[in-house]
């Protein structure tokens, strides 16, 4: 972990082909949606934000990894905002605790945003994932899909 940074994507425009790329590969590809809608989508992080972002980990000009801070993850709950979503890290990078780095710096930059709690949603096997980083279990949605919160941490007084 030690050489991996984590970048804002508008510090690194050049990983917005890798993060469509691999966020299409992992969650869009199978329900039949094109490449070009993640292109898209991945182009309007570069905007004013602070929602979305999306973070890149990388180890120099090296694309590791990606998580996303998006308005919504999840039409059925409008009420619940910001999220973060589309977490990836390489395959030959896992286990070494990126996905976890990435997950906390999504999470305090929702915090340092000014909101007070952030939502994400995971199948049941990496629940306990989430769970260790200090995300607690808000809803069970359909097929199993849990939506789990965390709050920002209380101000020193
Ligand atoms: C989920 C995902 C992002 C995790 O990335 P990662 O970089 O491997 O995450 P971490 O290294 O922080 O943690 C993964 C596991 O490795 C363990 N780990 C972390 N550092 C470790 C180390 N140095 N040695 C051994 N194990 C370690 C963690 O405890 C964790 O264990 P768990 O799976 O039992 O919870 C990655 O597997 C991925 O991209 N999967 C495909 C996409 C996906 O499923 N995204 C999440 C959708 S909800």
């Amino acid at each position: 972990m030690s050489s991996i940074a984590i970048s804002d994507l508008r510090d690194r425009p050049d990983f917005a082909k890798a993060v469509a790329d691999r966020v299409w590969r992992a969650f869009w590809k199978d329900k039949g949606h094109p490449l070009s809608l993640l292109t898209g989508l991945v182009q309007e992080n570069l905007g004013p934000g602070p929602i979305p972002t999306a973070l890149v980990a990388h180890e120099g000009d090296r694309f590791v990894g990606t998580v996303s801070i998006i308005a919504s993850d999840e039409d059925t709950r409008p009420q619940y905002t910001p999220w973060v979503a589309a977490l990836w890290v390489e395959p030959e990078d896992r286990r070494r605790g990126i996905g976890a780095a990435l997950v906390e710096r999504a999470a305090e930059f929702v915090f340092r945003s000014g909101a007070g709690r952030v939502y994400l949603l995971s199948g049941p096997h990496r629940r306990s994932f989430y769970e260790r980083l200090g995300w607690s279990m808000l809803e069970v949605i359909d097929d199993g899909m849990s939506i789990l919160t965390r709050d920002a941490p209380a101000r020193q007084a």
